[in-house]
């Protein structure tokens, strides 16, 4: 370990060896250079939050233009519309684990994965499988004006 001198203004040290030594100009100019950059650091800040920034995604509505049946279903290229106890509930078909299309077996009434085997519910819950994150669900409307027509499903 060196220690630093500081020279004055003018002071000659050619012939010393040992440590780097900073007469006092340099020092201050090194002081004033840090500063302004510690300045212009904490003025960036308020931007660095849109380093991440991504625009909210419209979302995409996609008319169904039949009802559901009866606990039935309806398969979209997005999503899977099924007719539950508590309405109508559209579940993505994309696997959160790797973005494999997900297909509904009607016989074991749930969704599998057929990449990796993952499971979920009717409800898009995660049942079983390498993916650790339940489906994303989309908004259900209903069209039509005593019956129901139909569905707009704004998926996002
Ligand atoms: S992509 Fe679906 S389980 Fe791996």
């Amino acid at each position: 370990m060196g220690s630093y001198r500081y020279k004055a203004q003018g002071e000659r040290d050619k012939n010393r060896a040992g440590p780097i030594v900073l007469d006092r100009r340099a020092f201050l100019a090194w002081v004033r250079a840090a500063g302004k950059f510690a300045i212009f650091s904490v003025l960036l800040l308020p931007f660095a939050g849109f380093i991440n920034f991504t625009p909210a995604k419209k979302p995409k509505f996609v008319k169904v233009n039949r009802p559901l049946k009866k606990g039935g279903f309806i398969i979209e290229a997005e999503f899977i519309l099924f007719d539950t106890d508590t309405g109508p509930v559209a579940v993505s078909r994309t696997c959160t684990h790797l973005g494999c299309l997900l297909n509904y077996h009607e016989l074991d009434k749930m969704l599998i994965c057929p990449c990796h085997a993952s499971r979920f519910s009717k409800q898009g819950k995660r049942l079983a499988g390498p993916a650790q994150l339940d489906l994303p669900t989309f908004p259900v409307e209903k069209t039509g004006a005593d019956e129901v027509a139909g569905y707009v499903v704004a998926v996002t």
